[in-house]
């Protein structure tokens, strides 16, 4: 291929810049053009779409967000869209597709795949529910985002002799709760691959009272219901007062840490190499600390596994 696109789409994570980055140099550097398609897919079907340089993406790979802008686009879900959007590759004589993002970003990636168009998808999302890959460009530094509120409500809830609720991102799925709960030391940690027991929950609350501890951090993922829903539930259950922290879009901004600026730039330069290969039509991925890549249509069709051993040892380490 002598000339390729790179855009980024769907809710933006820390680290889409140092993709950017990585794509833009691994292409230059194979001696390849590389062309940015700004707003997402939205920017594709209007043709915003410029010529990136070297220089286009210096300075970059430690700011979060994503200078080529992001958009969630209804009108790239349907067939004319897609084909508006193939015709602006054509035109701009872009003959392969760099798509960073998570699920939705996937699904559009698929789509003009089957419609005989090479793109390779690049797991860029704080949610962690890529299948195919163990880790997604921002969840680390999502993590650690939420590590931080978690360490500081801490400091409350212990002053005040307080339970508080977090609610955090995460779609429909646990991970983002569920790691920020095992790194956090949260007593309870509520994610959409378990079924929670009320009944459970308040026992564990009162048996920590019982041995004079002050307060207790109940993690609920966003996919379960929201922090102020759980806390009326709780006090139904059990008449306890609480405090509710909803940490919404602080989730998302901020630089990436130095795990997520590698792996953009892993993930990055092999989605080049793919195109390079004239291999269309895939979704990278990190395994034991290895790339990977799969077809994009099968990488869809299977589902994201959170570790449920995770969870059971975040529930062990909590009695
Ligand atoms: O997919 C990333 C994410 O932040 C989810 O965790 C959350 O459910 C959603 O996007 C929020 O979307 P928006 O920014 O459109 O409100």
């Amino acid at each position: 291929m002598k000339r390729i696109g790179v855009l980024t789409s769907g809710g933006d994570s820390p680290g889409m810049n140092a993709a950017v980055r990585a794509v833009v140099r691994q292409a230059i550097y194979q001696g390849i053009e590389v062309y940015g398609v700004y707003q997402g897919y939205n920017g594709l079907i209007n043709g915003n779409i410029k010529k990136l340089e070297l220089g286009s993406v210096g300075d970059i790979i430690h700011r979060g967000g994503t200078m080529l802008y992001t958009a969630r686009c209804e009108e790239f879900k349907t067939k004319e869209g897609q084909q508006k959007g193939i015709e602006q590759l054509k035109k701009h004589g872009i003959e392969g597709l760099v798509v960073i993002g998570g699920d939705g970003s996937y699904r559009g990636a698929k789509a003009l795949t089957e419609l005989g168009y090479p793109c390779v998808g690049v797991p860029g999302t704080i949610d962690n529910d890529i299948p195919g890959t163990e880790y997604t460009i921002g969840f680390d530094t999502a993590l650690n985002t939420v590590i931080d509120a978690i360490d500081k409500i801490r400091d409350t809830a212990t002053s005040h002799e307080r339970t508080f609720i977090v609610e955090v991102m995460g779609r429909n799925a646990g991970d983002l709760a569920l790691w920020a709960g095992l790194a956090g030391g949260a007593e309870t940690i509520l994610i959409p691959e378990d079924n929670h027991d009320m009944e459970d929950i308040a026992s564990r609350l009162k048996k920590g009272q019982e041995r004079g501890k002050k307060h207790s951090i109940i993690i609920v993922a966003e996919g379960v219901m929201s922090g102020n829903e759980f806390a009326a539930k709780l006090k139904e259950a059990t008449n306890l007062e609480t405090r509710v922290s909803v940490l919404g879009h602080i989730q998302r901004g901020g630089s990436p840490t130095a795990s997520d600026r590698v792996l953009a730039s892993r993930l990055g330069s092999h989605a080049v190499d793919l195109l390079a290969e004239g291999r269309g039509g895939r979704a990278v991925g990190i395994e034991k600390n290895q790339l990977v890549d799969y077809d994009i249509i099968e990488a869809l069709a299977k589902e994201h596994v959170l570790d449920l051993n995770m969870y059971k040892l975040s529930k062990e380490l909590s009695i």
